[in-house]
């Protein structure tokens, strides 16, 4: 078996950026697990994905309770890759976990109470070999269980070590705003929140970002790349092995109409004036927000986060090309 050692010139070429007010700096390009590492999935790749991404310089990986599938089985290859590979690389990565979806039967599997998010992080853990994850989120509101109640259990999380930090995600500008203060209350920060945003959706711009820059919130948006839609993958129909094509894939084959297609065909030409690609595009349009700490991207293949990391050789959009970008998306 071959032993992985890191490049030695990981730090060289990639940005790291504080996260909101705290002293935490996260690499600029971030890489999610949701697809691509489950038990349906190949062990080796998800190696070389890891790999290439940490020689690269991506410090920080995202997973949950539920990514898989099976539910569980991302956790479990993450876990397997550490233990392998990464142990002695521990104290250079963030690794973060989440639970608020339907993850075991019965009332204590699922959204927000104090037995839900305790339970699961300890499954967490157990999956993922470590003593403590980074960052552990709440994966999405609940509207039925009191929010002091949830903030409660993220608070006890870091009291008991089990989490250094905590974020939320998919919580609305106001939800956030209130749970920050809550945790506030208990002494504990709300590190970072972990919204949808991309050019084809566009709701943090409304009020959340003011949020959670008046609070010192960081922002990690998820699905930058519309699940691949804002690349050049699907220019010209939907490839095998596409995650449009694949039956575990969530990217619906009816979210690519001819609308959209028309759209990803006109901002591909803007990206190509730039000498970019697509997602190289749809990347630095993303960090062009003072707010954002990182872009979390996902990944099937090496080339795919090597292109996405060589965003950062151009970030600037001029006024005209932020001008066309929105045209294309207005039209
Ligand atoms: N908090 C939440 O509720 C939530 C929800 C969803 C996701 N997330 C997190 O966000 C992460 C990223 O989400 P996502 O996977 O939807 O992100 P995404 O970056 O929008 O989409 C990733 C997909 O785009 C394609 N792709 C990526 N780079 C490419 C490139 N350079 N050229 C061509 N195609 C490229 C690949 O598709 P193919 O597989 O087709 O090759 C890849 O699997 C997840 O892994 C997860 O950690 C969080």
């Amino acid at each position: 078996m071959n032993i992985y050692n890191a490049d030695d010139s990981r730090y060289n070429s990639m940005k790291y950026n504080f996260c909101g007010n705290s002293g935490l700096k996260l690499s600029a390009i971030s890489l999610g697990l949701w697809h691509n590492f489950g038990g349906v999935d190949q062990f080796l790749n998800m190696q070389s994905l890891i790999f290439r991404s940490f020689d690269l310089g991506i410090t920080h990986f995202d997973l949950a309770n539920n990514y898989g599938p099976p539910p569980g089985s991302a956790e479990e290859n993450f876990g397997k890759i550490l233990a392998q590979d990464l142990s002695r690389y521990r104290d250079e990565l963030i690794i973060s976990s989440k639970a608020g979806y339907d993850m075991w039967p019965g009332p204590y599997g699922d959204f927000g109470s104090k037995k839900y998010l305790i339970s699961s992080l300890d499954q967490s853990l157990k999956r993922l070999g470590l003593d403590y994850v980074d960052i552990f989120y709440h994966h999405r509101p609940d509207p039925k269980t009191p929010l002091e109640e949830t903030m409660g259990a993220l608070a006890q999380i870091v009291r008991q070590g089990k989490a250094l930090y905590v974020g939320l995600s998919n919580y609305s500008a106001e939800q956030t705003e209130k749970a920050a203060k809550i945790l506030q209350s208990m002494n504990i920060h709300c590190l970072i929140h972990q919204p949808k945003y991309s050019m084809f959706e566009r709701w943090v711009e409304d009020d959340l970002l003011k949020v959670l820059k008046k609070q010192g919130i960081g922002c990690i948006p998820f699905s930058p790349l519309a699940q691949g839609l804002l690349t050049d993958k699907y220019l010209n129909g939907i490839p095998e092995n596409s995650r449009a094509a694949k039956e575990t894939g969530f990217l619906q084959k009816t979210e690519i109409t001819n609308e959209k297609i028309f759209k990803i065909k006109a901002l591909n030409t803007i990206a190509n004036d730039r000498e970019q690609t697509l997602s190289q595009l749809a990347i630095a349009w993303i960090l062009r927000h003072e707010e954002i700490t990182t872009v979390l991207v996902g990944a099937s293949k090496v080339s795919q986060i090597e292109n996405n990391v060589a965003a950062l050789k151009n970030l600037t959009l001029s006024k005209n090309e932020l001008d066309k970008i929105e045209n294309i998306l207005k039209g």
